[in-house]
């Protein structure tokens, strides 16, 4: 398996360009199976999970190409399959997207059950209790979702839990059903108004998405589009924290500031000085040492759980102590053992993870579990002396494109070690 080697103790200094979001392009990806033409999509990043969704959708005879390297064209024309196999969905949870779409579409969906991941155990009962208010018989065996609808009708659906995948599986299944649905405790997440702006691009009849109350009118058919993917806000988070635990400074381009406000939040009480405009952000510690912050990760608009990693490595060099509380998953610490490791005064207390900022960290081996715990350990790395060699990136290159280029643009010395 690759790993990164990084000689650590570098200030950052420089700018990076932000990708597109791979938590917008998944859905995106899922809902052209509703059309009944092909889609162009522009600014869809390079990532494993990516390929994993183009290998998933050609498996069921969907037509996909990439136009020089930046418009991928979905063809859902040729459809012959729908199913999406365990030995896919085992690798990727969000394989989960295709069932609304599928059902919506096509009246069957066979989806393997994802499983577990490292940090938690991840069900999936409101995708399917949504489903079946919707009017789908849904039969759970053999490890699979079977799910058969002739054609879905709109319903009232109350989310126990916000959950960021159940709203767009569900909202993409109301574009194609019988009258009115109102999902209700709906996920409010920038990439959710990402998938909704995408399905109205192709003729859905949406209002509410980025509040808590979605209304979907149903209609028969959906066209073809041509859209761009939104950027990518924990990427984005990521490179401003990388300036911040080195000390540093870093520009990045072509994101949203808009969608940063919690983490930028955050960024300030760390002692950052920040400047922004309409599609740029800059980072600056000027030699700062960061403040310790605290915080607790909740659903959009409060802070993101997708960035809590990288703050419990920022708060691992800090000035101070800081809490940070997980609320969203039950095992999202995963990180915490290898930041010890590197001489990080951390320890976990229920869903708390409490740190005593030590004034530097030692680079060691270790290894990543899952893509956001690499991340910090990939910042951490940055901010140790000596060498990090981080071990299972592949974690990291389902969410980072061209992770080790852009930090080398900002100065880092870091390389892409082959197994
Ligand atoms: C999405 O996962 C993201 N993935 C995750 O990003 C992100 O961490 C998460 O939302 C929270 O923001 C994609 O968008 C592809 P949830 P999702 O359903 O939708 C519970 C990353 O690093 N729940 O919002 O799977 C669940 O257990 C990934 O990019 C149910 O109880 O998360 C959790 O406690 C990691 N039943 C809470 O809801 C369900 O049917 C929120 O999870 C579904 C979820």
């Amino acid at each position: 398996m690759d790993r990164l080697e990084i000689r650590g103790g570098r200030r950052l200094d420089g700018q990076v360009y932000i990708s597109g979001a791979k938590n917008a392009t998944l859905p995106i990806l899922a809902a052209a199976l509703l059309a009944d033409e092909p889609v162009v999509l522009k600014k869809v990043p390079h990532l494993n999970d990516v390929t994993t969704t183009v290998k998933l959708l050609r498996r069921m005879g969907v037509d996909i190409i990439f136009h020089d390297g930046v418009r991928l064209e979905v063809d859902p024309r040729g459809i012959t399959e729908f199913v999406a196999p365990y030995e896919l969905v085992k690798t990727m949870r969000a394989s989960i997207l295709v069932l609304g779409p599928l059902l919506a579409r096509f009246g069957q969906a066979d989806v393997s059950l994802p499983g577990g991941c490292a940090i938690g155990a991840r069900p999936v009962d409101l995708h399917v209790s949504g489903l079946r208010a919707m009017g789908a018989e849904i039969a759970i065996e053999q490890g699979y979702i079977r799910a058969r609808a002739k054609r879905l009708r709109g319903a009232r659906l109350v989310l126990d839990t916000v959950s960021v995948t159940s709203t767009e599986n569900l909202m993409m299944a109301a574009t194609l059903a019988y009258g009115e649905t109102v999902i209700e405790n709906a996920a409010r997440e920038p990439e959710v108004i990402d998938l909704a702006n995408f399905l109205v691009s192709m003729g859905a009849r949406i209002e509410g998405a980025g509040t808590d109350t979605i209304h979907v009118q149903g209609v028969d058919s959906l066209a073809g589009t041509e859209y761009t993917v939104l950027p990518d806000r924990i990427e984005s988070g990521t490179y401003l924290v990388a300036g911040a635990i080195t000390g540093g400074r870093v520009r990045i381009n072509h994101t949203c500031p808009e969608h940063l406000d919690a983490v930028l939040a955050k960024l300030d009480e760390a002692g950052a000085k920040l400047t922004m405009g309409r599609d740029w952000v800059e980072l600056d510690m000027a030699g700062r040492r960061p403040k310790a912050v605290d915080l607790r990760t909740a659903p959009y608009p409060a802070f993101p759980t997708d960035m809590q990693a990288q703050f419990c490595a920022l708060n691992a060099i800090a000035e101070g102590s800081g809490a940070i509380t997980e609320t969203i998953f039950e095992n999202r610490f995963m990180h915490a053992q290898e930041l010890q490791r590197m001489g990080a005064d951390l320890v976990i207390k229920g869903n708390t993870a409490i740190t005593r900022g030590v004034a530097e960290l030692t680079g060691a081996p270790v290894m990543a579990t899952d893509l956001r715990a690499s991340a910090s350990l990939v910042l951490a790395g940055l901010a140790a002396s000596g060498t990090t060699v981080v071990d299972r990136i592949y974690h990291i290159d389902r969410g980072y494109e061209c992770i080790e280029e852009k930090l080398a643009q900002l100065g880092a010395d870091i390389k892409r070690l082959p197994s």
